[in-house]
């Protein structure tokens, strides 16, 4: 199974090397001119603060060293790429030199409880891989799955606006994303009997799960159950859905996924650990990116207005202005490109989220073209790391680089050549998927409601919104400070009590 996503667990790894860094202090020196980041103090001026912002010291490191570097770690290398010929080659990997397992493998631990060596990773994502990818990546697949969660979300937010009647309701927004996507994705992938409630466990192990890593059991303890109460659900769920020969009740993917895991010799508690870290991979960066889509563009009433008479006008022209219609019509009927400005929005918002990812380990000695003249020689056993922020923040691949903007991808100015799913063989399976499940979420957000965004008390945040998270992770988190309040939208007040808008 390719765990693409799984690989924003990363920072954790990094918080043990940068530990381990600073207690050997056995520093090489610099060869064949791939620069060797010498010393973190100075950088960071306590441990702490790299164990806790590893994607700032690296950010920073991309300053001082450029498109790639390494840091030594007690066993070896992680050698850092940022740059375009960097990453790309990496990606690339003509060699098949680079072992993906590194990165799932810790992932699947933490997240899915589940302790497996890189053997036994390469082995289920044999297993398991195809039936993902025929999922996610196919039109058949995606015709399956994308209707059902467009159908179940426009239940839900039709209920919710007639509720809301004259008056307004304040949600925090990361609660907002994250049950609408959650729940109803997770319901159009596993059928009806998915037990949805246990949606504050999964928020608290993903917001938690770094400490995990702590083996000191006051601070793990929560994350922990949390854990524990998840995998037993999840048991619970596969034993009510499972035959003995396939699954009840549940769409094809979902059955073939479970009958993959039966066909292994794992025990029940370790297959529903990988099917959480599968939940995890799929749900937890599309929540974050979808909160910063709302966030970026209710902060920007130029963008946000653009984008919004896009829809309608799409919608009018295309679907007879029914977001029903629009939401029926399966997946391999609907233009890639049909909403080009919210495409770009949401591309530029994937930009300026995505921080670290892929780390890879060195099967054998490679070199790594990482710019004009620049060949770094990566050492069998050695991890790769790509810091895709850093090359998204760079001027010279997009100018105005710090800054959101909405259109930039129609605009024909430049844009990143690379994408933020990655690429080669290990790109994100699940990019498709959630890129049209936050189209949906905000079309239909922007059909039912009028929007803004306030703070814990309810006061509009304008220029001053809180910053993003960016600790501990490699794909940003929108600050759990923003709320966002919701009006049922006047113009349709009549008609959306009858049949929606
Ligand atoms: C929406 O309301 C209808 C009618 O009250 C109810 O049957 C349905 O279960 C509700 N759906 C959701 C998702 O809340
Ligand atoms: C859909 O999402 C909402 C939150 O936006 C949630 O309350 C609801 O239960 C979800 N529906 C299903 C069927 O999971
Ligand atoms: C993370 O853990 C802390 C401490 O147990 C808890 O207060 C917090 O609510 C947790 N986060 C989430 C999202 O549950
Ligand atoms: C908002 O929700 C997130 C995730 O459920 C939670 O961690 C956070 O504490 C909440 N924020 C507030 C201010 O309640």
């Amino acid at each position: 199974m390719d765990f693409a996503m799984l690989e924003i667990l990363l920072p954790c790894f990094l918080l043990f090397c940068s530990w381990r860094l600073l207690k050997a202090r056995s520093l090489s020196t610099r060869d064949e001119g791939f620069p060797t980041v010498v010393s973190v103090i100075p950088w960071v001026g306590a441990a702490l603060g790299l164990a806790q912002d590893s994607f700032n010291f690296m950010h920073k490191c991309w300053g001082k060293y450029g498109g790639g570097y390494k840091i030594p770690i007690q066993s070896g290398n992680i050698a850092i790429f940022c740059s375009e010929e960097g990453m790309k080659d990496v990606f690339r990997d003509k060699t098949r030199s680079f072992n993906a397992g590194a990165g799932h493998r810790i992932g699947i631990r933490l997240i899915g409880g589940v302790d497996m060596d890189l053997q036994g990773v390469h082995l289920y994502d044999k297993d398991l891989g195809p039936v993902i990818s025929r999922a996610f990546l196919t039109t058949n697949g995606l015709d399956l799955i994308v209707p059902t969660y467009g159908m179940k979300l426009f239940e839900f937010l039709s209920n919710l606006s007639n509720d809301l009647g004259d008056s307004n309701r304040m949600f925090n927004l990361t609660t907002l994303m994250g049950q609408s996507l959650y729940k109803n994705a997770s319901v159009a992938v596993f059928g009806d009997h998915f037990p949805d409630n246990t949606f504050d466990d999964f928020m608290h192990l993903d917001e938690n799960f770094s400490r995990l890593m702590i083996p000191i059991p006051f601070y793990s303890r929560s994350a922990l159950q949390a854990r524990n109460r998840l995998l037993q659900s999840i048991q619970s769920y596969v034993r009510s859905v499972w035959t003995g020969s396939q699954v009840e009740g549940a769409p094809r993917f979902a059955s073939e996924l479970i009958t993959a895991l039966k066909g292994t010799d794992l025990s029940d508690k370790d297959q529903a650990g990988l099917l959480l870290a599968f939940m995890w991979g799929m749900h937890a960066n599309t929540i974050r990116v979808a909160g910063f889509l709302f966030i970026h563009l209710l902060s920007d009433h130029q963008a946000f207005t653009k984008v919004r008479e896009e829809i309608d006008s799409i919608l009018k022209s295309s679907y007879a202005d029914d977001v029903k219609t629009f939401l029926e019509t399966p997946y391999s009927s609907v233009p890639r490109d049909e909403f080009p400005l919210l495409d770009s929005a949401v591309k530029e918002t994937l930009r300026l989220s995505v921080l670290l990812s892929n780390l890879r380990e060195a099967q054998r000695e490679v070199e790594v073209d990482y710019g004009t003249g620049k060949r770094a020689r990566v050492r069998k056993g050695d991890l790769v790391l790509l810091n895709m922020g850093s090359y998204f923040r760079d001027e010279a691949v997009c100018s105005d680089a710090d800054n959101f903007r909405f259109d930039r991808f129609v605009s024909g100015e430049n844009t990143p050549a690379l994408s933020a799913f990655g690429g080669g063989a290990h790109m994100c399976k699940g990019r498709l998927v959630a890129v049209h499940e936050i189209k949906v979420l905000f079309i239909l957000f922007t059909r039912f409601f009028e929007m803004s965004l306030v703070d814990e008390k309810g006061a509009p945040l304008r220029e001053k919104l809180p910053p993003p998270e960016t600790r501990s992770t490699a794909v940003s988190r929108p600050s759990d400070k923003i709320h966002i309040r919701l009006r049922r939208k006047p113009s349709k007040s009549t008609r959306s009590i009858v049949q929606g808008p």
